[in-house]
């Protein structure tokens, strides 16, 4: 089959998305949560998920990241269909999750936080020097210049820190597409910088990402695209650029703009 000229002008010109979603249901028990969800994640762009308290943002990158199955639609990574049923799945497409709650061990070094679970190993021994250069060179690549010593334990970073080390960590293992939920919920306005200029360079370096806020100043600094959910429906996926924050707002709190007859 041959896309007809109107669907090639169609298609984005950097071509075929890294994540495409099409008609994801989920529901658990009685309770239908995601209702035929459509979502298009680009490699080198951020695509804010912004929607209300219980709209389904978690459930739907949990699915992603193969914690919970969708029970029907299709999965697409990098142009094939996929089958994520879990985690691994998921890590193996190159697919990392910032979680809120960081699960970071504050009574280890920041080294240690980032292979946590995945340590370098020499002659059956951890390879403290590989992962020590490592961690650097990926902080490095980053940016990260608040960082005073790799060897810090944890426990003694600020809320900023802890967050920049948990990005660092999505990033060490050839991801593709990071996912971030609220990682600036709990920071001050500096911190809040660092880490949205982090999430910025992420995406600049080729990556896809996909960040989760409740806060539309964030969005509307960081984002390139906005996909807004309501009810378990994704009630629109725009560009940042050709919406307002108002208009955000609105398709947040009602599920639409307002602008009834409208095209959206
Ligand atoms: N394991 C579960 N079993 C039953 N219902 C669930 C489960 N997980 C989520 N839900 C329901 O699915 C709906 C969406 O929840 P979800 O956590 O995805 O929302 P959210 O958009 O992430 O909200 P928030 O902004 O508060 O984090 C809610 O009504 C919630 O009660
Ligand atoms: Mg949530």
């Amino acid at each position: 089959m041959t896309a007809t000229a109107s669907e090639r002008a169609a298609a984005p010109s950097s071509g075929e998305p890294l994540l495409r979603l099409r008609g994801i249901q989920k529901s658990f028990g009685a309770v239908h949560v995601l209702r035929g969800i459509d979502l298009d994640v680009k490699a080198g762009e951020v695509t804010a998920l912004v929607g209300d308290n219980g709209a389904g943002k978690s459930t739907l990158i949990k699915g992603i990241a193969g914690i919970h199955s969708f029970d029907e639609g299709e999965y697409v990574f990098d142009g094939r269909p996929v089958t994520v049923h879990n985690p691994k799945d998921a890590s193996g497409l190159g697919i990392e999750v910032v979680y809120q709650d960081l699960a970071l061990c504050d009574n280890l070094d920041v080294v240690h936080n980032m292979f946590l679970g995945r340590e370098l190993r020499h002659r059956g021994l951890l390879d403290e020097d590989a992962m020590e250069k490592r961690a650097r060179e990926t902080l490095n690549g980053l940016s990260v210049r608040t960082l005073q010593s790799v060897r810090t334990k944890v426990a003694s970073l600020s809320g900023g820190q802890r967050q920049t080390v948990a990005i660092a960590r999505s990033v060490l293992w050839n991801s593709r597409l990071v996912i971030l939920d609220e990682p600036t919920a709990a920071l001050g306005v500096a911190q809040t910088e660092q880490v949205l200029l982090l999430v910025r360079r992420l995406a600049d370096s080729g990556l896809g990402v996909i960040l989760i806020s409740h806060n539309l100043n964030d969005v509307f600094q960081v984002a390139d695209d906005i996909a807004v959910l309501y009810l378990g429906q994704m009630v629109a996926q725009v560009r940042k650029d050709d919406v307002t924050s108002n208009q955000v707002v609105q398709l947040i709190t009602t599920g639409s703009t307002g602008a009834e007859g409208a095209s959206a």
